[in-house]
Order: structure tokens, then sequence, then C-alpha cells
């Protein structure tokens, strides 16, 4: 029989060579497993004397422990060679500079928004909003646009049923604002509008911001004077040039169109101007009777002003965008042109 020292000397030589896991298991049931070498010895024990057994029996036992204990400090250290190699494998250079974040950036149309909120609310504008499905009554009727109407022709309206559509017009939020407060009343009302109609200048979904400011004294000259300190500031152009132009529109008498000195060509001429020097900005009046008699407001005491601007227009010029369809096509190579802004 070899001698337990000799088993002890092989077995721990054995393992201090082994370098996975798996095959120190293996290894380990060679001596100590079911029909390891040493399991066999204890196991042959049985046919020996009393005295001789516990002598050798004691002997075996000793072996064992050595064996089990250097499996123990094998194992860990294997555990340890792993995790060493795996922490040099994923070694972080902490001195590499960082990958950097990508800064997100408000819309462009929402920063003309923005702008446009602050500048009205500076002169004491109160800033709402109202429903995008509107009745038919709300967006035309009670604006003076009855059923056989030409301006509805005008409005290439989304209908969706007879008696509902996606409005066309920020202006029902003037007669829904009247109805809800008392007067008097001086509110912006920003939003998106529909119009069933796309190209290079018009998109399906564009956004408009509505005036409404009702009082007792209330002039024409007060609205002129309004639009043109906005678009002066908005355009940050102390002298832009401005015209009021005669217009109509059912729910103002009188009716106007705005234009401004072109803000891309000083009024020289160009393509944006059509080479006119001029452009139109809004549509604006004075509120009809025909919209404040069946709100109960007296027309002969209460005056209003009112007015309607395109956002993606003021937007274009504002930053120089040249095609409206760049609003919306989510192309970051532009959008990321106003992310500081
Ligand atoms: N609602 C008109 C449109 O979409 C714009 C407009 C014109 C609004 C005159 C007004 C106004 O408040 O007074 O074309």
């Amino acid at each position: 029989m070899q001698d337990l020292q000799s088993i002890q000397d092989e077995a721990l030589a054995l393992f201090s060579t082994i370098e996975q896991p798996a095959a120190l298991e293996d290894a380990k049931a060679r001596y100590l497993g079911k029909s390891g070498i040493l399991t066999e010895r204890l196991r042959a024990l049985g046919q020996l004397p009393v005295e001789q057994r516990k002598l050798l029996g004691a002997q075996i036992n000793g072996t064992k422990q050595a064996l089990e204990q250097a499996l123990v400090q094998r194992r860990e250290q294997l555990a340890q060679d792993q995790m060493t190699r795996e922490l040099r494998a994923q070694a972080l250079d902490v001195t590499l500079p960082g990958r950097g974040v990508l800064r997100g950036g408000l819309h462009p149309v929402t920063l003309t928004l923005q702008r446009i909120e602050a500048l009205f609310r500076s002169v004491g504008f109160d800033v709402t909003d109202g429903p995008e499905i509107e009745t038919d009554a709300y967006n035309f009727t009670a604006l003076n646009i009855p059923d056989d109407h030409p301006a509805r022709a005008m409005h290439d309206t989304f209908y969706l049923d007879p008696a509902h559509v996606l409005r066309t017009h920020t202006s029902p939020m003037q007669v829904r604002y009247l109805q809800a407060h008392a007067l008097p009343v001086k509110v912006i009302v920003p939003g998106r509008v529909y119009r069933c109609d796309s190209d290079m200048t018009h998109t399906p979904m564009f956004h408009q911001v509505e005036g409404l400011w009702v009082d007792e004294t209330v002039t024409f000259s007060a609205l002129k004077g309004l639009l043109v300190d906005f678009m002066r500031c908005f355009f940050e152009q102390d002298s832009l040039k401005a015209r009021f132009r005669s217009s109509f529109f059912p729910f103002t008498e009188p009716s106007a169109e705005m234009d401004i000195g072109c803000v891309i060509c000083q009024g020289q001429g160009c393509r944006v101007c059509s080479h006119t020097g001029w452009l139109e900005v809004l549509g604006c009046g004075m509120v009809h009777p025909n919209v404040f008699t069946p709100l109960g407001i007296d027309s002969e005491r209460h005056v209003g002003l009112a007015f309607g601007l395109g956002v993606e227009r003021l937007a274009m010029l504002r930053y120089g965008v040249n095609d409206l369809r760049l609003f919306f096509d989510n192309d970051l190579n532009f959008l990321r042109q106003f992310a500081t802004r």
C-alpha cells in the first residue's frame, strides 16, 4: 500500500498545479469522493484489528483534513486569480476624456411660442388654450360665418362629423373666452390649428396665436400700436416698418392685414418677400357686433380688438428658415441648430 504521506504529497502537488475549478473538483473526487483513494482506505479499516484500526483511522483522517484544507486554499486562490483576470480585462482608463452628453433643445416653434407669450404677458395679456376638436358652431357660426358663407370655403376644413371639425383657426377661443370670463378681458390663445392643405408654404397642422382685448376704451389705434410694438420687439428691430391694409374677416369690422418691412432684405426686395419689400404677418380688426350680441355684450359700450398670427411664419422669418416643412421633418441636423438659442 502506498503510504499516507506520499498520497498526501502527491495530492497537494497535484492540487497546486490545477488551474480550473472544475478540474480541482475532479481531483478532489479522486481522493475524497465515493470511491476515492482515501475513502477506500477508510472502508478497508473494517478488516483490521481494533488497535490498528484506531491508529490508522486517525492517520487517514489527518490526511483527509490536510487535503480538504489544501482544497479550500486552492479554491480561494483560483477564485482570486479569476477575479484578478476579470478586473484586468475590464480595466477602465479613468484619464480618458468623457463621451460627452448630447444636449436636447426646444423646437424652434416652441421657442417662438415662448417668445410671443413672454412679450404679450409683459403688456398684461393672460395666456390660455382651447380645444383642437371644435364644434362647427364655435369654429364658424359664432364668428359670424353662417352655413352658406363663402368664407367657409377658404378654410379647407377637416370635418370629423357634420357637427365637429379640427379647428381651422384659434378665433373660436374668442367666443369661448368671452363666455367664461367677465369683462374686461385681455388674452392671447396659442395653439394648433388644422387645414386640409399641404405644399411648400402650407402644412395640414400649424400654430396660431389669437389675441383678444375687450374693454370700454379699446381703439383701433391701440390695436395698431400694440402690434407694431410687438413686431419690433419680436424681431429686435426698433425701426421696423409696418403698414395695415384693409381686408375682410367676417368676425371683425373693420378688418386689416398687417405687413412688416421684409426682415430678410430690409425692404430691398428678395425671394422671401416676392420682391415687394413687405411681408404679410397677421390678420386683425375690431370685434364685429354680430360676435358680441349673441354673447350679451353691448357693442355700444364695449369695444374689442382681435388679431391672429401664424407662428411658423414668424419662426421662419426670425430664424431665416426657407421651407416650412423643415419644422415638421424631425431632422436632427436642422433641430440641433436651435439647441442653445
Ligand atoms: N382667424 C383668422 C385666420 O385664421 C385670422 C384672424 C384674422 C384672427 C382677424 C383674428 C382677426 O382675430 O381679428 O385666417
